[in-house]
């Protein structure tokens, strides 16, 4: 598999990818030097953790061939008082090229887009590569389900594995936390937690990143590059799981051609089903506000 961008999300996926241990690596980025010495520092991590040395840092796509999965992380990340939006047009660039780039030597991969602003550069990779939508999407979802999962494990005292969350619509202010699907351990979170409470904590998932952004000068990493080895064992290993993805909708949720979070099932050929949710009324306005915003990205794309 090959992740584009050796940068701190790309580097994070290739390392979980690499600690997983069923698959070779191969991280691609521009600068010199920079994949060949995160992929050589991961490698020398294997022998203390206990992992085969797999990974391959490049400049060129050539040893990208044949990929079963392409993870696409190149792009700037986000500085202090950037939106993910204010990215638009120089990642616009990035990933029309990358995308060219990594689909003529993988002509049979799933493309998973990390770039932001996320569903805006997941329309960039279909139409760049004219790829069916079950072989194109985007990583969101996940990071954001596991932000509020977190804030939810924190505030009942539980087990951040017993949280079930999903957050849904579009990477950025406007997101979805489906609170209506929440539980903790089978049990509703609004009989666990007051609703004021639950309103903070849908609140600062939503501003997840850029809490992030603020305490760190640059966009977060580490769950975002976990996030997406999550999406990428779903598919190499043909899981069919259940997890939120930025799918292309045709009519689900009452949104047609655009990108947006939705729970999708996740096996060997990409996005296998659209699930749909019996959601609120008010949880199915919000995800129209999403799409509105979120159109409003897309509508300044060239591609
Ligand atoms: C975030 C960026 C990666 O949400 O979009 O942290």
């Amino acid at each position: 598999m090959t992740v584009v961008g050796a940068g701190n999300v790309g580097a994070t996926c290739a390392q979980v990818l690499a600690l997983r241990d069923y698959a070779d690596v191969v991280v691609v980025d521009i600068k010199e030097g920079l994949p060949q010495g995160k992929a050589l520092d991961i490698n020398q991590m294997a022998p203390v953790l206990g992992y085969e040395p797999n990974v391959v840092g490049t400049n060129g796509y050539e040893e990208t061939a044949g990929s079963e999965v392409v993870v696409i992380t190149a792009g700037l990340p986000r500085q202090p008082g950037m939106s993910r939006d204010d990215l638009v047009s120089t990642n616009e660039k990035i990933v029309k090229s990358v995308t060219e780039e990594a689909i003529q030597h993988s002509p049979d991969a799933v493309l998973i887009v990390v770039s932001n602003p996320l569903d805006a550069m997941c329309h960039v990779a279909k139409n760049v590569s004219a790829w069916p939508k079950e072989r194109v999407f985007g990583m969101a979802g996940i990071l954001d389900t596991a932000r509020f999962s977190t804030f939810i494990a924190w505030e009942t005292g539980s087990s951040a594995k017993d949280v079930t969350a999903m957050v849904l619509g579009g990477h950025g202010d406007q997101m979805v936390p489906v609170v209506s699907a929440t539980t903790v351990g089978g049990v509703p979170l609004t009989k666990l937690v007051p609703q004021d409470r639950i309103d903070a904590m849908v609140e600062r998932t939503a501003k997840g990143g850029g809490e992030l952004v603020n305490l760190l000068g640059t966009s977060a990493w580490y769950a975002p590059g976990a996030a997406a080895a999550q999406l990428v064992d779903a598919i190499v290993l043909d899981e069919k799981r259940l997890l939120p993805c930025t799918a292309y909708l045709e009519g689900e949720y009452g949104i047609s051609d655009l990108y947006m979070g939705v729970p999708v099932k996740l096996g060997a050929a990409g996005i296998e089903e659209i699930v749909q949710l019996d959601l609120s009324d008010e949880e199915q306005g919000q995800l129209r506000t999403s799409a509105e915003a979120v159109r409003e990205v897309v509508g300044v794309l060239t591609t």
